[in-house]
């Protein structure tokens, strides 16, 4: 492996910010970007936040679909490896099974009949919770392969590594290569999932990301047996997600749920090193569903009807345009200028979704997607800065801040003139950067923490 890196910025100390953890809907990030590992000073806030979610997650793993459920209680099939999750709208009826305080929770799971409430999440639903083990995974992998390449340490490939491995290929922890029993409908009998929680696994383009960097770097973390025994898994995995009646069911949904059906398959096509599989992919998702998608004034009509249409036209955006990034890796370079039947494209989505009120739903979900824009197509007057700002004046710590760019940081670096160096500089400023940052730390956390409670939940939950 080449010598690793020369570190950017060579005066990032570890330390402890309080920068809140927050999951991002979905992104792919090119391995050149995380290889060449040039960014702009002013991303260094950013690189530190990202520094620090590493961290975090990394002390919460590894996870597996084995740990994730109750001792001893797995899917209808029986079979501990197999990946679980329940349908979240629906309620137990425990009326005539007797006693429903008697009952553990493994018999009320099993015995009560189940009935839909529309919009009301069951709380226990993540009580098995291989949804969020799996989002947790991806964003560990995501984020440790990030640091690996800004600070160089190889605890962070190998965290990533670790986890990848617990995940889906030893023995004792691996998940089987299927959804079979994602979102099922609780109640007596044996039951199979729905389409829907496909979903589940979106976020296995922050995996691709992370195995793509790890194998084009020559890590010796990622041995050439790691990477045929996942490839090995992921090929079974696709042959799943092609040929099952659940998982087509999936292709062809016209919302978010098709794009994202087309991000994970893309997704898996990169692990297994197939460009072009991952390429026709996401061009056959650019000229069926998205063609669909977005009305001539910008609007996402499928998302709009749903109960938070602010957060799905985001959420949608998320997918397309992750779609998109995988799309231009594997050689479908005019994607970005792709349009709908509508002749509106991702910007005038965009631009639409961000003009409309939020109510009460959070704000902060679609800034990810804001600063993407603005970094693709130009933000000559700063407008998608300036949007961003408003609503959270210390984006520059975003991770986020690190592969949007070029995208303004509407000031916030010369505010922190003397905290902020390149990658010649001395190390004499090796101390400064975090004390600034915590500075900044301390005004961020003024902004409403429940909107990131909120921003996280409906991220997670909403399906
Ligand atoms: C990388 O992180 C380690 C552990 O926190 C730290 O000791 C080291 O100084 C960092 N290296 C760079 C180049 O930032
Ligand atoms: C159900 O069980 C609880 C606790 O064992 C008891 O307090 C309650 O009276 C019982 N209810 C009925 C309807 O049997
Ligand atoms: C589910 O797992 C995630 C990731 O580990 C965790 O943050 C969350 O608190 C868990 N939820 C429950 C209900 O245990
Ligand atoms: C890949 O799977 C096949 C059969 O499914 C098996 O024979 C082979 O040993 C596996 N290869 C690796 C590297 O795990
Ligand atoms: C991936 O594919 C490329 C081009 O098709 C090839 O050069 C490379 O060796 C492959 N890498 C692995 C790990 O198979
Ligand atoms: C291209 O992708 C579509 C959608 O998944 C699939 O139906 C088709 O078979 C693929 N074509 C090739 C040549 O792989
Ligand atoms: C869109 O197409 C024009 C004309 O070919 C090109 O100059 C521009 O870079 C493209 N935009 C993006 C974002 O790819
Ligand atoms: C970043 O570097 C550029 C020159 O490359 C310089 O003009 C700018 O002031 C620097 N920003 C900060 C915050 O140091
Ligand atoms: C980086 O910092 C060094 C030393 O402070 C300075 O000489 C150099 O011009 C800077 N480079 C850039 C690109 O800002």
């Amino acid at each position: 492996m080449r010598a690793l890196l020369a570190f950017p910025f060579a005066c990032i100390v570890s330390g402890v910010l309080s920068f809140p953890l927050e999951i991002y809907v979905n992104d792919f990030l090119e391995p050149s970007f995380l290889l060449d590992a040039k960014f702009a000073n002013d991303t260094i806030f950013a690189q530190q936040s990202i520094i620090q979610w590493a961290g975090e997650l990394a002390n919460q793993g590894p996870w597996s679909v084995l740990t994730s459920k109750p001792d001893g209680f797995n899917a209808p099939s029986g079979d501990p490896h197999d990946y679980l999750s329940w349908a979240p709208y629906w309620w137990p009826d425990c009326s005539n099974v007797g006693n429903k305080t008697e009952l553990t929770p493994q018999q009320i799971w099993t015995t009560c009949p189940y009935h839909q409430r529309d919009g009301q999440f069951n709380p226990d639903r993540l009580l098995v919770n291989n949804t969020g083990a799996f989002q947790a995974l991806a964003d560990a992998v995501y984020y440790n392969v990030l640091a690996w390449r800004l600070n160089g340490s190889s605890t962070y490939s190998s965290n990533a590594v670790k986890f990848i491995r617990t995940w889906f290929l030893d023995p004792e922890t691996r998940m089987n290569p299927n959804l079979n029993y994602a979102q099922v409908i609780r109640g007596p009998g044996s039951r199979y999932g729905a389409h829907t929680g496909v979903l589940d696994l979106k976020c296995m383009a922050k995996i691709a990301t992370g195995i793509l960097a790890l194998r084009q770097a020559n890590s010796p973390d990622w041995t050439g047996e790691i990477d045929a025994q996942m490839t090995n898994w992921t090929a079974d995995y696709i042959n799943w997600l092609q040929t099952s009646p659940i998982a087509l069911g999936e292709g062809w949904a016209a919302n978010n749920h098709g794009s994202f059906y087309f991000v994970q398959l893309s997704s898996l096509y990169l692990i297994i090193n197939d460009t072009n599989g991952a390429k026709n992919v996401t061009q056959w998702f650019f000229e069926h569903q998205y063609l669909g998608q977005i009305s001539a004034n910008g609007d996402q009509p499928l998302e709009a009807e749903r109960t938070h249409p602010y957060h799905y036209r985001g959420y949608n955006l998320a997918a397309i345009m992750t779609n998109a990034r995988i799309a231009y890796y594997s050689g479908l370079t005019d994607v970005w200028n792709r349009t709908a039947s509508s002749g509106a494209g991702i910007q005038q989505a965009l631009d639409y979704a961000i003009a409309q009120p939020a109510g009460e739903e959070p704000v902060l979900e679609i800034h990810p997607y804001v600063a993407g824009v603005g970094a693709i197509y130009g933000d000559p007057e700063g407008k998608y800065a300036a949007f961003i700002k408003s609503q959270n004046e210390n984006y520059p710590e975003e991770p986020y801040f690190l592969w949007t760019q070029p995208l303004s940081d509407s000031g916030f670096a010369l505010g922190h003139t003397t905290t902020v160096s390149n990658s010649s500089s001395s190390s004499s400023s090796s101390s400064s950067p975090l004390k600034s940052a915590s500075r900044a730390t301390a005004r961020f956390e003024n902004l409403p923490a429940v909107l990131y409670a909120l921003a996280c939940a409906i991220a997670c939950a909403l399906l």
